[in-house]
């Protein structure tokens, strides 16, 4: 619900838990009067009228001690007279770069309209509030809107410019979301990494000065998800207070924290202002990515709790986002680019047994692909290593009972390949300089039509040529290099963004054309893994990094926003093809179950014991995935050597427990579990008991003395009565 209070100078947009307040200044600046626990109330003006005054700061509007520098701004303009960094930058036909938006009016309307081009999120009851501001100098508005969805405790707020003026407009930066706080007792929160090591968490204390996340690569990267949030020092799972915001977006982002000399922070994220920029003509609007705002007073979990039911609800496919996922077998980590017709059907064959329900013939089934140095662009099946079509390799899959999915990176093309012979300008490129190339290939230039024609009719051709439930949509380098050979040199640092936009318009086309195909997104693993990409796809490859044991923080780190039922998990071959680790198929199954489950290793090598541990583990999948992937998540532990989490749906659970190195003589712990009933019991199917709710969180599960460093276990526990 959004109440206008005060004048209609105040806007309080209140959700079941959460309250975000903004108000309008006398002179017509918007400001940050409050994000946090629903508060009530009708005056909320004292909150900024408290402000002590500092000196040295310039007077606004020439009146005496309104200093705006010291007032909490929501979406603060250059140098006028606020020296901390803009949440925006502009740069007009003029030389100048000073603006001065001022407030005019509100909108309000129901439900959330898609933004044009770009992924959002929806819902019927969400409520938006648009804020109209100009700057009468230059004749530009600026519209910033808040969207409210009540009952997930979450605000989406995106920005437009419209240029008005007959003057070309240039825009330098514009953030998706800013916030300013009266405080700066905070720490900051991130998930980073890298390239087999996506999305672990970390905090840091924050201190005056500025602290800035952000990508360059082309893609939200490995590196750094689109996420940051501010948390009480020493944040909990279940204690604390989280700001946090998630940008709607795939490419290059930036996220920033600054805590000025008076110790207030300022908190943004949007499209990264670096080598960026935007030429907006007269009459035409820009408009930002939009980003999620999630506030939680419970620590951790309740914001994750937030995360997980919005996206599921309003963010994913609808048509993937409450339905069980296929349990899947994936040749890359069995085959690599070396395989044939009787070795993929001999695999087939040995999954389909298993009980394997998809099978996803991964890189090197098209062009003359043997090795990552040919063929991207060339998606053409391979009929010599297939031993037959696309179509009747496709039904012979099917006849064992099984879905059939397919690898495919568009975005790329190999230097070897019929498409870059035939067109070479279709490349991301400076001209006179012969680009970078990364695993032998280059980044086609998605800004362009006819690139994007070219791929959604090479996909669509591959599509119709076979029956394909599945694609897995790959994106293997960083785009370096960047210059457009079609773009005017006005234009060239529009390039990422065009870039992804394009994207979401093939992406777009792909998904509308063929709706019951299951997308994956991939990029090297984890590397664009972002609320952008789930809105059409509603999978995505976690890490390249297989072993069970790297996978504990890279899936605790994905877990922090994104639900179990995105998050593809593998069991692979033991040792482990990135660590060379080896842990057991008990272990390897246990962490792959927090998740959607699949197998990356090769079913034509497996002992007989192997065959029985991992046809039990998909029985037993089955049974519980839909608690893993409709139900709600928790983590119980995550500390350097002890996991655990457990997921609830209705009334049954499943827990997941792994340590990592075991000690000598030591007392086994127990577990204790979080988020039962206290006076219901409950029936531990894997030991055979009964016990009530406060004893599972207040005594816990009995731990078995570990035999062997990365030793897993795994409860279902079934509720018995209320
Ligand atoms: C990327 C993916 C892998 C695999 C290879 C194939 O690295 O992340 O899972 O598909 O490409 O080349």
């Amino acid at each position: 619900m959004i109440d206008i209070l005060e004048n209609e100078h105040t806007f309080h947009l209140s959700m079941q838990q959460t309250s975000m307040i903004l108000h309008v200044l006398p002179s017509g600046h918007l400001v940050c009067l409050y994000w946090g626990k629903k508060v009530y109330g009708q005056d909320f003006q004292y909150i900024i009228q408290d402000i002590k005054r500092a000196s040295y700061l310039s007077d606004t509007d020439g009146i005496l001690d309104f200093k705006l520098e010291q007032m909490p701004l929501s979406y603060p303009a250059y140098g006028n007279p606020d020296m901390r960094t803009p949440s925006f930058m502009l740069q007009y036909y003029d030389g100048s770069r000073v603006s001065d938006f001022r407030y005019q009016s509100y909108h309000i309307y129901h439900p959330k309209k898609k933004l044009d081009g770009l992924p959002t999120v929806l819902h019927p009851d969400s409520e938006v509030l648009e804020l109209h501001l100009y700057d009468h100098v230059q004749q530009v508005e600026m519209i910033l809107s808040y969207t409210v969805f009540a009952d997930y405790d979450a605000v989406t707020q995106s920005v437009e410019l419209i240029n008005h003026s007959c003057k070309v407009l240039q825009i330098d930066k514009i953030m998706s979301a800013c916030w300013s706080f009266l405080d700066s007792r905070y720490e900051s929160l991130t998930l980073t990494g890298a390239w087999g090591r996506e999305c672990h968490i970390q905090h840091n204390q924050i201190q005056q000065g500025t602290f800035l996340l952000d990508s360059k690569r082309g893609a939200s990267g490995h590196g750094q998800n689109p996420f940051l949030a501010l948390s009480s020092l020493n944040i909990q799972e279940n204690e604390g207070e989280v700001f946090a915001m998630n940008l709607v977006y795939s490419g290059n982002f930036e996220a920033s924290i600054e805590v000025d000399m008076h110790q207030n922070t300022r908190m943004m994220i949007g499209i990264n202002s670096f080598d960026f920029s935007w030429q907006l003509d007269q009459n035409e609007s820009f408009m930002t990515p939009e980003t999620v705002l999630i506030h939680s007073s419970h620590g951790l979990d309740e914001m994750t709790q937030r995360f997980h039911h919005l996206y599921q609800d309003c963010l994913l496919p609808p048509r993937f986002a409450h339905t069980l996922k296929p349990i899947l077998a994936n040749n890359w980590e069995a085959t690599y680019f070396h395989f044939h017709q009787k070795k993929l059907l001999s695999f087939i064959e040995n999954a389909s047994q298993l009980g394997i329900e998809l099978f996803v013939l991964d890189d090197g089934w098209f062009g003359q692909r043997d090795n990552d140095q040919t063929s991207l662009g060339d998606w053409t099946v391979n009929e010599k290593k297939l031993g037959c079509s696309l179509h009747d390799f496709a039904q012979q899959v099917k006849q064992k009972g099984m879905k059939f999915g397919l690898w495919v990176e568009p975005e790329m093309v190999s230097l070897q390949s019929n498409l870059y012979q035939q067109h070479p300008d279709w490349i991301i490129a400076v001209n006179n300089r012969q680009p970078q190339i990364a695993r032998h290939q280059y980044v086609l230039d998605l800004s362009r039509e006819d690139v994007q024609n070219f791929i959604i009719q090479s996909m669509n051709n591959l599509l119709q040529s076979a029956s394909i439930d599945y694609i897995k949509w790959d994106m293997n380098r960083n785009i370096t290099d960047l210059g457009s050979l079609h773009l005017p040199i006005t234009r060239q640092k529009e390039l990422n963004h065009r870039y992804i936009l394009g994207l979401y318009h093939i992406l777009d086309e792909l998904t509308q054309t063929f709706p019951h195909v299951l997308f994956e997104g991939c990029a090297g693993g984890g590397g664009r893994f972002d609320p952008g990409m789930l809105y059409y796809m509603s999978q995505m490859w976690t890490s390249d990094d297989t072993d069970a044991i790297e996978r504990l923080d890279i899936q605790t780190g994905t877990s922090l926003l994104y639900p179990s039922i995105v998050m593809g998990c593998h069991v692979s071959a033991s040792p482990n093809h990135q660590v060379g680790r080896k842990t057991s198929l008990l272990t390897r199954g246990v962490v792959a179950m927090q998740g959607n489950l699949g197998y990356e290793l090769d079913f034509t090598k497996l002992t007989d014991d192997e065959k029985r541990t991992i046809q039990q583990q998909i029985t037993d999948y089955k049974k519980i995935r839909d608690i893993i992937q409709l139900g709600e998540f928790h983590r119980l532990l995550h500390q350097p050597n002890e996991y655990a989490w457990m997921h609830i749906y209705k009334d049954r659970i499943v827990v997941g427990y792994v340590i990592k190195l075991v000690k000598a003589n030591t007392v086994p712990k127990r577990l204790k579990l979080k988020y039962l009933k206290a006076k219901s019991l409950y029936y531990v199917v894997t030991t055979n008991d009964i016990r009530s709710g406060s004893e599972l969180m207040n005594i816990g599960l009995d731990l078995d003395r570990p035999k062997e460093d990365f030793y897993a276990q795994q409860w279902i526990i079934e509720k018995r009565s209320h």
